[in-house]
């Protein structure tokens, strides 16, 4: 790591988490939580001034080229920078056409394209790729509660990870493998572990302090000219893997393969990879349905059952996310948000009722509700219900 990488690492892990914290004490005082205007100016220049020293030296050093993981880390550290000062409206989109912060701009914009990501800050950076010093990983300010919803995004989005590497697994073997029930029991577990580090999440997480002092550092901001969405903990592969290996969802339906191309850029470039691959791939559901008239073998019926039950337990995260997760910590305190901040709710920048229709959708796709509007597999699975019970 050069001497410059190191020293804005270093300024990360320190000044940058004590200014960040002192600016959300003073913005938490605020009748108005959600207000940052004209408050704690002094610090918000330090911030600002600390951090393009750095880069500027970054900058002027050009591309050392020491290999992806070091690109990828100092691309993370350029975004939490600029995602902090979008936070505190050091920067705002809708007030700008460029990024005020040239520099931090050039930095991010010059690393995102030599490796093939978003020049911004992704999930990946805080959650599977933040190296912790001394048991310390890179956040924004020293919060618990910011530090809560980080380690439980990131147990997670491991066990989501654990859920589709099992079910790739099973694809070179084949359903009536013997193995494929062993790979069936792994995801199961690996589902059940995301519902309990969700429900853990949804129990232990103040709402307010998530919504006024750790969801902001989370939403879009613009590098150069363009505006990119903020970070969210879908941004990897396993997720859709799962959904389009279950076949649950489908990769040549509009709105879901919106999604993913809209997404390809905010993933590690091995996760686009994987992603690539299982796009291409037949469900196990349609193998199970092919297979029909196979029903009364034994192993039809073993790994076909545990197979509707790993069906089910994913169903039951995307309903525990949506029911649980966005309801409580996004749209019900959202309805008491004073009317000027709305439009700076969402991650990803949409009206936040555009947000929850389409998260809905997905969660009744993944759930195989009965629903007339778009495609679920309520049906195929009532079938391969019927099948096993007989
Ligand atoms: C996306 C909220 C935690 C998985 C989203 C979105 C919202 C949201 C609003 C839509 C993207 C956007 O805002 O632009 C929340 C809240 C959480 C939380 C409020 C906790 C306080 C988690 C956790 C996971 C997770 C722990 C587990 C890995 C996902 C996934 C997506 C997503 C996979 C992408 C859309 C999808 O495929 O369903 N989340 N989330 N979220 N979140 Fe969460």
């Amino acid at each position: 790591m050069s001497n410059n990488t190191q020293a804005f690492d270093e300024w990360l892990r320190t000044r940058f988490v004590e200014i960040n914290s002192q600016l959300e004490a003073i913005y938490w005082q605020q009748e108005d939580k959600a207000n940052v205007e004209f408050v704690g100016e002094q610090f918000k220049h330090q911030l600002e001034a600390e951090g393009n020293a750095h880069i500027r030296k970054l900058l002027a050093e050009g591309n050392t080229d020491e290999g992806f993981d070091r690109a990828f880390d100092l691309l993370g550290n350029v975004g939490l920078f600029m995602a902090a000062c979008r936070r505190h409206e050091i920067t705002e989109p809708s007030r700008e056409t460029t990024s005020p912060l040239v520099e931090a701009s050039a930095l991010a914009m010059h690393i995102g394209a030599s490796i093939g990501v978003t020049p911004r800050f992704a999930t990946a950076h805080l959650t599977t790729h933040n190296k912790a010093i001394n048991g310390l990983y890179k956040r924004f300010t020293d919060l618990p509660d910011e530090k809560l919803f980080i380690d439980y995004n990131t147990k997670g989005i491991l066990a989501y990870k654990r859920a589709a590497d099992a079910l790739l697994k099973i694809q070179p073997l084949g359903i009536s493998h013997p193995l494929c029930g062993d790979l069936l029991k792994v995801a199961k577990q690996a589902l059940v572990d995301v519902i309990e580090s969700n429900t853990a999440l949804y129990n232990q997480l103040d709402t307010e302090r998530f919504f006024f002092c750790v969801r902001p550092y989370y939403k879009p901001y613009r590098v150069g000219k363009e505006v990119y969405r903020g970070a969210n903990a879908g941004d990897f592969a396993g997720i859709n893997v799962i959904d389009m290996l279950l076949g649950l969802c489908f990769a040549n339906e509009p709105s879901y393969s919106q999604m993913l191309v809209d997404k390809f850029l905010y993933m590690m470039p091995e996760d686009q990879q994987i992603l690539r691959e299982s796009m291409r791939m037949p469900s196990i559901m349609d193998d199970f349905l092919a297979a029909g008239d196979t029903r009364h073998s034994s192993w039809f019926k073993t790994n076909a059952k545990l197979f509707i039950q790993v069906c089910k337990l994913h169903g039951d995260t995307a309903i525990g996310h949506h029911n649980q997760l966005v309801s409580k910590f996004i749209a019900q305190p959202a309805q008491h948000m004073q009317q000027q901040h709305m439009n700076k709710v969402t991650a990803s920048g949409p009206p936040l009722h555009v947000l929850l229709d389409s998260l809905e959708q997905l969660r009744d796709r993944r759930a195989a509700a009965k629903r007339d509007d778009i495609r679920t597999r309520y049906d195929d699975l009532a079938q391969l219900k019927q099948w096993v019970s007989n």
